[in-house]
């Protein structure tokens, strides 16, 4: 069956068999090979020094590619026209398109197979992996100031001979961009400027240095990344005395990082910096192709955990942003834009169309069952209908910018969206991590990837919609937006799995598709879509739950195959799998490798990955004995 899938075109391939959890490799199907492009510490930046675990500095962190990737594209460049070939829909690589133009040519013939902008966000660090203990405060000042180095963003430009081959990255040259803590960020919307934006350092509320804890993301119709500031909190010692304070997780503790010992805006306790974490749990906005242009936090899509952000095209031309705050109980939202987006490709309607998330209305989700609230019952057993389904509506928090919350104005609707939201009856998620629409039918699709506490200690117990208590496995929302219109106010949903390892757990669900011929999975977290439509979903959390390693899996969504979840590749011990990235036209898959080796420490690694040094052997030039975060690449061969 894998050599069938590995002699036919596109991505066909026979499910691997997940190893244990303790498994240090990259398992990928037969008839496929796998290797990093890119790794913690490998120079992008002129003046950048191949990576010496023993030499770091956060002079150089700041040249280098940072920790943890998490949210990863892949994106064609046509370095003669720079952006201007995005025109609303992002081209093909290479060869399939236009198969009578020659292989490696693109769409009327532009060659987009040889080079490309790789961009990642670098969501947190793990500084056990990353550095030896030590006892001396400079020493430790600096390990500190390597950590903030190597959180944010960055942008590599790759490049290769031919189509569907791996990919090499490019050290330096002018797209290369590393985006970090103390990058400036501009503040639009209607919070910009606001008194809940100002501090000392910006008295006037529109430029924040630093983006913290960039989860998902999602790259736009018009060509540019969205990344979501997720868990921004912990990143703060604050009064922790505000219901804000408590309802996002600000404390008067002090932080795991220790930022605050080393720059005094992170101690919102400090006069003039009380509003410092009011600029952060924003989406932002970076332009790849324009490498000048300052990154952008759009506070019109509200402020909380976001994970990310994934935009449609409504029929109308409004970019319609869908988002979900990953937190136990939290929340489903949307941004649709008040303007529609131009498709020209000047300069001139490219700036335009940064701003289309500038202005706009928000929303949250409520959903609504059709069973009786009595069928369930908390294990995930399906109701009489057979299926866990209903109706929902989209609550607006605000309306072209104006709130539509009591109590809140313009500015605090948005800074304390999760207040504004609770007072709206917003339904209580199980963790909502990526949300993203299909390019090819318009549904969207809601990783909710568990929630321990459904049910426990007075909390909300099993609704329709989060079916099972101390959802341990997850599941996946299919939501169907009324009228095939991005910008309905009501929609239908229905669950399209119920997740868990069906050998051990009869509650598991897969779209009604045979449970025993499925891939056992666990914890949903990012999802993509490939050319045909099919979802991909990478985990985050099985080792802990049904005991194999993190993955990455294939799901159809239409036809008999609809349910049919089948596991792609696993990722190495502690490692969470993100991107993910499918290029099925292209015949490559790519996965940001999170967290190797977590819960090792540099004196007893757990993990290898990516560089595999043999034991009692040096680290070669660019090399790490330990584990190193990498954007992986797997194709055929
Ligand atoms: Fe950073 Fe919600 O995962
Ligand atoms: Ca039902
Ligand atoms: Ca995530
Ligand atoms: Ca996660």
């Amino acid at each position: 069956e894998a050599t069938k899938g590995a002699a036919s075109r596109g991505l066909a391939f026979g499910a691997i068999q997940a190893p244990a959890a303790t498994v240090d490799e990259v398992v990928v199907p037969t008839g496929y090979r796998w290797s990093p492009i890119i790794r913690w510490g490998d120079p992008v930046l002129a003046g950048g020094a191949a990576f010496d675990a023993d030499a770091q500095s956060a002079e150089q962190q700041l040249l280098q590619f940072g920790y943890n990737n998490d949210y990863l594209d892949i994106l064609p460049l046509d370095d003669t026209r720079g952006a201007a070939f995005w025109n609303g829909k992002k081209q093909e690589f290479g060869r399939t398109r236009n198969k009578g133009r020659g292989r490696d040519k693109g769409p009327k013939g532009r060659d987009t197979a040889r080079k490309a902008l790789l961009v990642a966000n670098h969501e947190y660090v793990n500084p056990a992996i990353m550095f030896s203990p030590t006892s001396d405060p400079a020493v430790l000042a600096e390990q500190r100031r390597i950590q903030m180095a190597a959180q944010g963003m960055a942008v590599v430009q790759l490049t290769r001979k031919r189509s569907s081959t791996p990919w090499v990255y490019s050290p330096v040259n002018s797209y290369n961009r590393r985006i970090h803590t103390g990058t400036a960020f501009e503040v639009d919307g209607p919070a910009a400027g606001s008194d809940l934006m100002k501090t000392i350092d910006d008295p006037a509320g529109r430029t924040v240095l630093g983006t913290l804890g960039n989860c998902a993301g999602g790259t736009t119709p018009w060509g540019t990344v969205l990344s979501g500031e997720e868990n921004f909190n912990g990143y703060f010692r604050s009064a922790g005395t505000s219901a804000a304070d408590a309802r996002y997780g600000l404390r008067d503790a002090e932080t795991s990082g220790g930022w605050e010992h080393v720059d005094p805006r992170f101690d919102a306790r400090s006069a003039g910096y009380e509003n410092e974490p009011n600029r952060f749990g924003w989406i932002v906005e970076v332009d790849p192709y324009e490498p000048t242009t300052a990154p952008v936090k759009h506070t019109a899509l509200g402020r909380f955990k976001h994970e990310g952000a994934n935009v449609l095209l409504a029929p109308s031309g409004q970019a319609v942003a869908y988002m979900g705050d990953d937190e136990r109980f939290d929340y489903l939202y949307k941004f649709v834009s008040t303007d529609t987006m131009r498709n020209g490709t000047s300069s001139k309607d490219r700036a335009f169309n940064r701003t289309l998330l500038s202005t706009g209305s928000l929303y949250v989700a409520r959903f609504t069952g059709d069973s009786p609230a009595a069928e369930i019952d908390g294990t995930g057993t399906l109701p009489a209908d057979g299926s866990f389904d209903g109706t929902g509506e989209w609550l607006a928090l605000t309306l072209d910018g104006v709130s539509q919350v009591e109590g809140f104005d313009d500015a605090s609707v948005l800074v304390h969206a999760r207040l504004a939201a609770d007072a709206l009856g917003a339904t209580k998620m199980d963790r909502c991590e990526d949300v993203e629409p299909s390019p090819t039918t318009g549904h969207v699709y809601i990783a909710c990837t568990n929630n321990s506490d459904r049910g426990k200690d007075g909390k909300e117990g099993a609704t329709e919609i989060n079916p099972r208590l101390s959802n341990r496995d997850g599941h996946i929302v299919e939501i169907a937006e009324d009228g095939d219109d991005a910008t309905a106010t009501t929609f239908t949903w229905n669950l399209l799995l119920v997740c868990g390892d069906p050998a051990k757990n009869v509650s598991t669900y897969f779209a009604g598709f045979p449970r025993e011929k499925v891939s056992p999975i666990s914890c949903p977290d990012n999802v993509a879509f490939d050319d045909s439509g099919n979802l991909w979903i990478s985990t985050d959390g099985q080792p802990g739950t049904i005991g194999y390693a993190d993955g990455l899996f294939k799901v159809p969504l239409t036809g008999a195959e609809r349910g049919h979840v089948q596991q792609f590749l696993s990722v190495p011990v502690d490692a969470e799998t993100c991107g993910p990235v499918i290029h099925e036209d292209d015949e490559m898959v790519f996965v940001a490798v999170q967290h190797p080796g977590e819960d090792g420490t540099v004196a007893a690694p757990r993990s290898f990955f990516p560089d595999y040094v043999p034991a009692g052997t040096a680290p070669g030039p660019g090399q790490s004995a330990g584990p190193r975060p990498a954007v992986v690449q797997v194709w055929k061969g």
